[in-house]
């Protein structure tokens, strides 16, 4: 695509014109963004590039490994990892409101980024890979007053704490731009065909408290229903789909027991840039394969619900 190839160099151009012979440090999320722009920015200065990756404990399954993988050996890009889930989930313990969750996670993120940073030996920038639409999400609402929908969770506030300037040269594209850009920076296919990930990760598709075995149970259950929506050749006409663990139990029989365990929602949508989502038409037999997988599989949910609420009114995450 001739179009993003002249973007790509001009985006490596405005990098170094940027950061001169400065050090810039990049958070890796684990999801598509903050990996195009490393990988983007590396193209651009090399080894004044030095990324972090702190596994959050609130990741998908293999998500961490796969990360570091590709930064490490695909790209030979120095990455300091941190594994980090216990004093994520320790913080989060007993929390349930959805906007303190989000909170306590960005702060605790930015505190074990802003050590992390520091072992890396500091730098002069931080890069994000902020798209489009977050700018506008998270700036303003109906044309009115500045009013935060959300709190994003990317490192706001560590710039200014850290003294450092911000390099986002993902900032004018959308997602499926950004997808482009991957491919065209040599982004493994299976990487950047990714679905969007969440900053808070499992942390907002755990209504409620969020504990270790729930993380664990959501993980092993995502696992699953992503793995049949490949195999069913879906993958990539669905723009995002995950499980959700509700703070619900209901009764359910297993055998000759009788079970009292936690419901699972589904969710899939088609959207363009996340901004209006459809929720997606699976056909019955195939949610009844998952559904029934995941019951006999995932220790802890005894009942499979499907949402089939679009947005507006509904958001895609029910965190
Ligand atoms: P909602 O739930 O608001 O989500 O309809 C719209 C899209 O944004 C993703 N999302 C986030 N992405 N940090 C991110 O980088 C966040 O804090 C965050 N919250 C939601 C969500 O997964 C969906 O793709």
């Amino acid at each position: 695509d001739w179009t993003m190839a002249a973007f790509k160099d001009e985006a490596i151009a405005r990098i170094r014109e940027q950061v001169g012979k400065g050090r810039v440090i990049c958070g890796l999320s684990g999801g598509v963004d903050s990996a195009v722009a490393a990988v983007l920015i590396h193209e651009a200065i090399g080894d004044q590039l030095v990324c972090v990756f702190v596994d959050t404990g609130l990741m998908r399954h293999g998500e961490a490994e796969e990360v570091v993988t590709l930064f490490r050996e695909h790209y030979n890009i120095p990455l300091v990892a941190a594994d980090e889930g216990e004093r994520f989930l320790s913080a989060l313990d007993g929390i349930d409101d959805p906007e303190k969750k989000r909170k306590t996670i960005g702060k605790l993120f930015i505190d074990v980024f802003e050590e992390k940073a520091k072992l890396a030996g500091g730098a002069d920038f931080l890069a994000q890979g902020t798209l489009y639409p977050d700018v506008i999400e998270s700036v303003s609402f109906d044309g009115g007053p500045s009013v935060t929908i959300k709190s994003h969770h990317n490192v706001g506030g560590l710039p200014a704490r850290m003294n450092m300037k911000l390099v986002e040269p993902l900032r004018e594209l959308f997602k499926d731009e950004v997808r482009a850009l991957g491919r065209e920076l040599g982004l493994p296919e299976a990487f950047v065909g990714r679905h969007p990930f969440p900053g808070p990760g499992l942390g907002i598709r755990i209504p409620g408290a969020v504990t270790k075995e729930k993380a664990d149970i959501l993980r092993a259950a995502d696992r699953i229903y992503i793995e049949e929506i490949k195999k069913e050749g879906l993958y990539d006409v669905i723009w995002q789909a995950f499980a959700v663990l509700l703070p619900v139990r209901t009764v359910g029989v297993m055998g000759d027991e009788r079970t009292y365990d936690s419901v699972l929602a589904l969710r899939a949508v088609t959207s363009v840039d996340g901004m209006t989502a459809d929720y997606f038409p699976f056909d019955h037999d195939f949610l009844g394969r998952v559904a029934t997988r995941i019951i006999n599989e995932v220790r802890g949910v005894n009942r499979v619900v499907y949402d089939v609420t679009s947005k507006p009114p509904g958001t895609i995450e029910w965190e």
